[in-house]
C-alpha cells in the first residue's frame, strides 16, 4: 500500500510539515525565525516557545493546501533527533496528539538520514550505493548510503560542525546570525588568495573545525591591531579565503572518502550545501574525477519537512512505526 502521511519537522528553529501522497511531496511548508538573529545564535528557550505558535498553522497549511483531509492520512511522522530538546519535543508531542486522535501509526525519523533522503524527493536521483556528504550547522558527516533505510556514518567532526564555523566566523566579524549565506554572498566578490590559514591533520575521514574558528579569532586580533578597520577594508577578502579554506577541507575529505570506497556517485546535502563554493567546487570535481553529483533544490538542503516526510515514506513500506511512548533523541550526552 502506498501511504498518504503528514511529516512534522522541528528540530531547531524551523517549523515545518509537509504532506506526502503515494512516494510524491505535495508542499513543504516553513516557519523560519527569526528571534535569534539579534542574539547570534539559536536560543534554545526562545526556539521551543517559537515552534509552540507556529506549529498549529503550518500544520493546518500544509493540509489545506495538499487538499489532503485528516480522515485521508495514513500515518503521522516526526523528527525524533538529533536537535535541541524543548524544540523536538513540541514536534514529537504534537505528532503523538495527531496519531492518538486519528488512531493512525507513528513513524519517528533520523532527522540525518533525512537530509540525506531528501535527495529522492525530485529528479535526478543518485543509485545505491553513494556517498552524501551532509553538512550543516549541527553536523558534518559523510555517509555511504546503501539503501533508502541503510546508511553508515564513515566520517564525522570530532567537534564543530562546519555550518558552525561558518556562523561563528561571520559573528566574529558582526555579522547577524546565520552569517554562513551572508559569507557565501561577501566572498563571491573577493579574492581567495589573499588569506592562508593553517591546514588542519585529523586522521581517516574525520573532520575538525574547532582549530580553524581558533585560528580565525587571532587572525582577526592581530590584523585588528596593525588595521582597526581590518574587517570594514577587508571583509570581501577575508570572506572568500575562509571560505574556500572550509570548502577545501570538506572536498579533501570527500574525495578520500571516493577513492577508499571507489565510489562514485557522490551527494551533498544539508544547509551548507547551499554555499555556492562548495556546489562549484563539487562540479569541478565531478569533471576532474568523473563523478556524478547531486545537490537537492535550495528549499531542500536547509531543515524541512519534505525530507522528513520522504524518509517516512519509507519507513512506511517497511512497517517501521514507532511506540506512542517514545521520546526525543536530543544532543545529550545521556541520550
Ligand atoms: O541544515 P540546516 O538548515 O540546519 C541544521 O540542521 O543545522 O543548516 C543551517 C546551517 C547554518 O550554519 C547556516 O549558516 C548554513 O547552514 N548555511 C550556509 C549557507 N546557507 C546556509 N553556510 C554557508 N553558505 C551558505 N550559502
Ligand atoms: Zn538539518
Amino acid at each position: 500500500m502506498q501511504p498518504v502521511i503528514l511529516a512534522i519537522e522541528s528540530s531547531c528553529d524551523e517549523t515545518s510539515a509537509s504532506v506526502i501522497q503515494h512516494g510524491k511531496v505535495l508542499n513543504n511548508v516553513i516557519a523560519s525565525q527569526t528571534v535569534h538573529q539579534k542574539y547570534g545564535g539559536v536560543v534554545p528557550e526562545l526556539a521551543s516557545r517559537a515552534h509552540q505558535q507556529h506549529i498549529l498553522h503550518v500544520v493546518n497549511e500544509a493540509l489545506t493546501s495538499s487538499g489532503i483531509s485528516t480522515a485521508s492520512l495514513n500515518a503521522i511522522a516526526f523528527t525524533r533527533g538529533p536537535g535541541l530538546l524543548g524544540s523536538l519535543l513540541v514536534g514529537v508531542s504534537f505528532a503523538k496528539g495527531m496519531a492518538m486522535g486519528l488512531g493512525i501509526p507513528l513513524i519517528e525519523v533520523n532527522h540525518m538520514e533525512a537530509h540525506v533522503l531528501a535527495h529522492f524527493i525530485s529528479d535526478p536521483k543518485p543509485a545505491f550505493p553513494f556517498l552524501c556528504l551532509t553538512v550543516s550547522g549541527g553536523h558534518t558527516q559523510l555517509v555511504q548510503v546503501e539503501d533508502y533505510l541503510h546508511m553508515n556514518v564513515i566520517g564525522e567532526t570530532r567537534d564543530d560542525a562546519v555550518g558552525e564555523a561558518f556562523d561563528k566566523a561571520a559573528k566574529m566579524m558582526g555579522f547577524p546570525y546565520p552569517g554562513g549565506p551572508l559569507i557565501d554572498q561577501y566572498a563571491r566578490l573577493g579574492n581567495s588568495s589573499a588569506f592562508q590559514f593553517p591546514q588542519t591533520s585529523i586522521p581517516d575521514l574525520d573532520f575538525s573545525f574547532s582549530g580553524i574558528k581558533t585560528a580565525f579569532l587571532y587572525f582577526l586580533r592581530d590584523q585588528k591591531l596593525i588595521n582597526p578597520n581590518f574587517v570594514e577594508n577587508r571583509r570581501n577578502d577575508i570572506c572568500a579565503s575562509l571560505q574556500k579554506h572550509l570548502i577545501g577541507m570538506l572536498m579533501q575529505k570527500l574525495k578520500k572518502a571516493s577513492d577508499e570506497t571507489g565510489i562514485k556517485q557522490i551527494a551533498i546535502a544539508g544547509g551548507v550545501a547551499a554555499n555556492s563554493e562548495l556546489r562549484k567546487t563539487l562540479l569541478e570535481y565531478a569533471k576532474k574525477y568523473s563523478w556524478k553529483t547531486f545537490i537537492p533544490d535550495f528549499q531542500y538542503c536547509t531543515d524541512n519537512a519534505a525530507m522528513i516526510a520522504m524518509a517516512a515514506h519509507y519507513k512506511f513500506l517497511e512497517n517501521k512505526f514507532s511506540p506512542l511512548d517514545v521520546a526525543p533523541l536530543a544532543n545529550l550526552s545521556i541520550d
